[in-house]
């Protein structure tokens, strides 16, 4: 089946530093794809890159079979791919309702066509009842939904989760797991999660790839991820030590 995305040999760098280096991989319709690595593997610049926000220093990418790797993040937006960020951006002020219009604006320019989607997608993320609350007063765990939901607004065929469930409690992070499948079973939506805490990442995905350093060492299955040496060595051995 042909990728929905695929990234080939994408580098960056900030000063001396490579933050992604020859990055190439490939995402199918359908799957739920995980990536991980150390703290500073460069998965979020890999985000950032691919959504436009950040363009690569060399390499290619293409999402749905067209290149967007110099486009604007608002088209890339238009083409289908919607992220969330690591640090939430929840515009403060605003209530959650009109956040998520924010989202639905993506769409349509008709202001009761983007409430009348933000409303569901406030139903479909369990934040109806905080519709009229800033979005400032609201839980870690609520603001990350809501970063979920003004996502979902703009009607990604992609979505990419940066550490959409990370700082969240136990019951909190079961929630947002059933969410996220909930996002690739009912609306159909290719995810790729970038997350810390193995035990979501590892259930919840189909493939999983390791970043260290800017470099993919490794891509499979998640129980052969788990078992490979050298994953151990640059990650999984020092979060084990960590607990
Ligand atoms: N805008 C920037 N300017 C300079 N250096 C940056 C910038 N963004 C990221 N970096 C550096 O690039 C490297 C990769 O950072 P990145 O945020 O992509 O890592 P990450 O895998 O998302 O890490 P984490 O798990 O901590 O979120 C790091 O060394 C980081 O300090
Ligand atoms: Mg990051």
């Amino acid at each position: 089946m042909a990728a929905l995305l695929s990234v080939d040999a994408a580098s960056k760098r900030f000063g001396g530093l490579l933050a992604n280096r020859d990055v190439s991989l490939a995402i199918a319709p359908g799957e739920i794809v995980g990536l991980i690595g150390p703290n500073g593997a460069g998965k979020t610049t890999l985000f950032n890159c691919i959504t436009g926000y950040m363009h690569p220093d060399g390499g290619r990418i293409v999402f749905d079979g067209r290149e967007i790797t110099n486009t604007r993040p608002e088209s890339i937006c238009a083409l289908g791919v919607a992220r969330t960020w690591q640090v939430v951006r929840a515009f403060g002020r605003m209530t959650v309702l009109e956040n998520v219009v924010c989202g639905a604006l993506a769409r349509t320019s008709r202001i009761g066509q983007a409430r009348a989607r933000a409303g569901e997608l406030l139903e479909f993320t369990e934040l109806r009842d905080r519709g009229d609350a800033p979005a400032a007063t609201l839980t870690l765990a609520d603001k990350k939904r809501l970063e979920i939901a003004r996502a979902l607004a703009t009607r990604p065929r992609l979505l990419l989760l940066d550490e959409a469930m990370s700082g969240l409690t136990p019951l909190e992070t079961a929630a947002a797991v059933r969410l996220v499948r909930r996002i690739h079973q009912e609306l159909g939506v290719t995810i790729c999660v970038v997350e810390h805490v193995m035990e979501v990442v590892m259930p919840l995905s189909h493939r999983v790839i390791v970043l260290d350093y800017g470099v993919k060492i490794a891509e499979g299955a998640p129980q052969d991820v788990v078992r490979d040496a050298q994953v151990i060595r640059a990650y999984l051995g020092e979060r084990r030590a960590a607990r």
